[in-house]
Order: C-alpha cells, then structure tokens, then sequence
C-alpha cells in the first residue's frame, strides 16, 4: 500500500545527487554556497542547471559575473557542506571560515575548492524564475576530476559522494553497475 505525502515532501524523492558547492565570484567577492538541486539540461552544447533561492549572496554573484563554478565535495567533507549551506556570505568568508582553499579559475572568474575532488566551471547561458528560485543554467566550459576517483564515471568504489535526501537526512552510493547497451 502506498502512503499519501505532502507535495513539499514529494520534491525529495526526486533528490539529484551529488550534493554540491557552487563557488562565484563578482567584485572581488567570492563565496561558495550548498546547492543540492542541480542536474544537468543538454548534451550539445553541454549544459547545467542549478536552482537557487532569490534571496541568497551567490545569487547576485552569478547574476553580476555570469558564471560560477560546480565542486563536487565527498563524504568526509559533509560537516563543512552543511555549514557552506547554513549561513550567508554577505559577512564572512566562508573559504576562510570552513578552511576551505580557494583556488583560481581556470576559463572563468569564479574559483574552484582544492578539497573538492572534481569541479565544472560554467559561463551562464539562461536564467529563469521558478516559483521562489532562480534555474541558473550554465555551459560547462572546463572540467577536472582527481585522476585516481575517475574510471569514465565518478569511481564511487574510491570516492563517495552526498545525496541529499532532504532535510536532515544524507546518504552515498557505494556500487558501480555496468551494463552494456
Ligand atoms: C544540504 C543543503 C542543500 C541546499 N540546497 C540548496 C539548493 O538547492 N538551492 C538553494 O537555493 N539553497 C540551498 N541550500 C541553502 C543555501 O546553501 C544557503 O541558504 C546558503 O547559506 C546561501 O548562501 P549565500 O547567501 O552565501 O549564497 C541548501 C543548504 C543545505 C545545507
């Protein structure tokens, strides 16, 4: 028998993974912020999209700097994560604060984490206004993976990864399935 939910409690079970920090820069102000709701749009070109509140300081960073950067953390990054993801930038430096080192871009302005295993930098091609969040969606312009986490997939047998299952509740995938098409 299946049970009856609140439609607010239905948006996570379609909960994407992986958990990430979406690092900007604008201004010579740079921030990271916790963004589970990503998921990519398009092959050709290749694009992005992440979901972000109105309200939040990486907001006007992406909106001033159209671009912004996807770093993927694992696991023994989650304290850090939750904490990039509880309190805004606009008064402190969350890089400094969390000991996170920022490192400079590669194609664009916004910089990677050292700590985080792989990121994506992205130049904002749209933005649309859903409901109380913006879709930012971006082209990938540059992408790196530790060499030893990556096996033409995210190696999960080395590295684990955060899905946010919303709320307080997080978890990881741990086996690799492969199945010939
Ligand atoms: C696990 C987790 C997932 C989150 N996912 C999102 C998300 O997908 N979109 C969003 O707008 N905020 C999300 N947040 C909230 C922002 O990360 C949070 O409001 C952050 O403090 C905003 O920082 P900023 O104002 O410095 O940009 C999440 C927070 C946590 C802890």
């Amino acid at each position: 028998m299946k049970t009856k939910i609140e439609n607010l409690k239905g948006l996570r079970l379609l909960n994407p993974g992986p958990l990430v920090l979406v690092t900007s820069k604008y201004q010579e102000k740079s921030n990271i912020v916790t963004i589970a709701w990503s998921s990519p749009v398009s092959h050709s070109p290749p694009l992005i999209s992440i979901a972000l509140s109105t309200k939040k300081l990486s907001h006007e960073l992406i909106n001033g700097s159209k671009e912004f950067t996807v770093n993927i953390p694992s696991f023994e990054l989650l304290d850090k994560t939750i904490l990039c993801g509880s309190e805004s930038g606009k008064n402190n430096d969350k890089f400094k604060e969390y000991g996170l080192t920022e490192v400079k871009g590669k194609e664009i302005s916004s910089p990677s984490i050292k700590e985080c295993f792989a990121f994506l930098e992205c130049k904002l091609t749209d933005s649309f206004l859903c409901g109380d969040h913006y879709l930012f969606v971006g082209e990938i312009v540059h992408s790196e993976i530790e060499e030893e986490f990556y096996n033409d997939c995210i190696n999960i047998e080395k590295v684990k990864y955060i899905n946010h299952l919303g709320g307080p509740y997080f978890t990881y995938p741990e086996k690799i399935i492969q199945k010939k098409r």
